[in-house]
């Protein structure tokens, strides 16, 4: 099979690609520097906020999209600017918006599929959260709106996790204290790690996830439903 890893050098991306060769797979990525970009990946420079995807360096099948690029960026209410609002919307949305267009046909040839990441703090309201719930609050809308609107051909689902502990949340786990009160918040006592929320990306994209789509998946320790 062949897949699209758009944000690979670091996090779930690089996860999920790690897992995707293990499997035999051949994962093309896309981002900003070919740095920490897994041993036997494809890279394309890709500004996802900035820059067209060079299609060009695809193959004709291809058989999933992931798309990673993200931000947490907390601040209160009063405080955050219109640039926050349009930042945020950019890298988590729009991004993903303007990638999918350009893959589409191929992953339409392809009976293909799409994951997208949104964030726990989109369902659940969480201080601090108003510029990053809204855009993937538009993640969801989205992944619902194209899951309809391309089937049976492509299907579509996201993924809402909560702090997992990735180069994006380094200052969310900073240190000890950080770390243990972050835990805390969970159910399950922890946050999450870069491989949970990769190993459900990677069965979106496999077969045997052929009959979902249209989809939100939790992977939050429970803190979304449980108190
Ligand atoms: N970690 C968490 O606590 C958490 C919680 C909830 C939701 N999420 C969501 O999960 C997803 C993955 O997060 P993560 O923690 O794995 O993030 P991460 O460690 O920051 O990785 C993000 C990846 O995206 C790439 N990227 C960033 N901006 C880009 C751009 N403009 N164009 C192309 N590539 C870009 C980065 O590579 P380059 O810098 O080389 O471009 C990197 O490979 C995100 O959508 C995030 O919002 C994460």
């Amino acid at each position: 099979m062949n897949y699209l890893i758009v944000g690979a050098s670091s996090g779930i991306g690089k996860n999920i690609t790690e897992k995707l060769l293990a499997q035999g797979n051949e994962v093309y990525t896309a981002q900003r520097t070919d740095e920490h970009i897994p041993i036997g990946a494809h890279h394309i420079i890709y500004n996802a906020t900035e820059n067209e995807l060079n299609i060009a360096e695809l193959p004709e099948q291809l058989d999933g999209l992931v798309y990673c690029p993200g931000s947490i960026n907390l601040k209160p209410f009063n405080r955050l600017s219109k640039q926050d609002f349009v930042n945020d919307w950019e890298v988590n949305f729009y991004g993903a918006v303007k990638t999918i267009q350009s893959v589409l046909p191929k992953l339409k040839a392809s009976k293909g599929n799409i994951v997208l990441f949104s964030s726990v703090a989109a369902q659940t309201g969480m201080s601090f959260h108003a510029s990053i719930s809204a855009a993937k609050a538009a993640i969801e809308g989205l992944t619902h709106s194209l899951a309809a609107e391309l089937a049976p051909a492509v299907r579509v689902n996201a993924i809402a996790p909560s702090l997992t502990d990735t180069p994006l949340a380094n200052k969310l786990l900073a240190d000890d204290t950080r770390k243990e009160a972050a835990a805390k918040r969970h159910p399950l006592m922890k946050y999450g790690q870069a491989d949970e929320i990769a190993s459900m990306a990677c069965f979106l994209l496999g077969r045997d996830a052929g009959f979902i789509t249209g989809q939100i998946f939790k992977i939050d320790g429970g803190i979304s439903t449980i108190r």
